[in-house]
């Protein structure tokens, strides 16, 4: 982290965990573990849940995203959700192109791009994935393979609003799977993503983008993969759904 610079963030992914209920209990368990953070603590929760978050994290410093959102902002596409709908809510934040989206449900880099821009356009923050399967990697296209998805995804965003975005790099492998990403590993290709920005738009730019790791990070390795310079946070998802665990993460965010 380079928090002189930018905004260390670390955001809970809850995929398709938890009831309003549920939420509310979790969210009132986490408030007071990470009420001393010195980073931003923000928890993405699916759509149905997005009230009982925001009602339960009223007054303290969790802010709530959603998962997704769609790239119109209304219109007949049942069983989408549009970023002015998010907005009214009082959502601050969303990921897009999550490599579940990618992988279940057809999200494609260009449907990545229009919903991206129709998140920004809400002046919703941005958290968009990025990363690559073991395969890709063993082929040696890492670098090419983020490079590509970065590039199409901020294509004909303006450097102003790309202030909003932060990118999560998720290597797919290492999702929900236990294998974490080295801390060398994801400062490499983390490193790589700043350099793609800067050639997008510029080196303050990239300097002052907020780039997350994601994939089985948790309280044990939080602290080792947040001590690199270009991992500027986490984006957690099995360890975001137990306060303790979050906390922990959190706690080294906040070093
Ligand atoms: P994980 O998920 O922490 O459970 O690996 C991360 C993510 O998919 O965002």
């Amino acid at each position: 982290m380079k928090k002189t610079v930018r905004e260390a963030i670390i955001a809970g992914n809850w995929k398709m965990n938890k009831t309003p209920s549920e939420t509310k209990a979790l969210i009132s368990e986490m408030k007071p573990l990470v009420s001393g953070a010195d980073c931003k603590v923000v928890l993405c929760v699916p759509f149905v849940d997005i009230d009982a978050a925001l009602n339960a994290s009223a007054g303290s410093n969790i802010e709530i995203g959603a998962e997704n959102c769609h790239f119109e902002k209304s219109g007949a596409f049942t069983g989408e959700v549009s970023p002015v709908m998010l907005k009214e809510m009082g959502v601050k934040y969303v990921i897009i192109g999550h490599s579940e989206r990618r992988q279940y449900f057809g999200e494609t880099d260009v449907t990545v791009n229009k919903r991206l821009k129709n998140a920004l356009e809400e002046d919703l923050k941005v958290i968009l994935c990025v990363g690559e399967t073991l395969e890709q990697r063993e082929q040696g296209i890492t670098a090419e393979l983020v490079a590509m998805q970065t590039k199409i995804a901020l294509f004909d965003v303006s450097k102003e609003a790309a202030k909003n975005v932060i990118i999560a790099y998720e290597p797919v492998w290492a999702i929900g799977t236990g294998k974490t990403a080295t801390s060398d590993q994801a400062e490499e290709v983390c490193a790589i993503i700043r350099d793609v920005i800067a050639d997008i738009y510029d080196s303050d730019t990239a300097e002052g983008m907020t780039i997350q790791y994601g994939g089985s990070m948790n309280a044990k390795n939080a602290d080792e993969l947040l001590s690199k310079v270009n991992v500027d946070g986490g984006l957690i998802g099995g360890a975001s759904l137990k306060a303790e665990d979050f906390s922990i993460i959190v706690k080294a965010a906040s070093k």
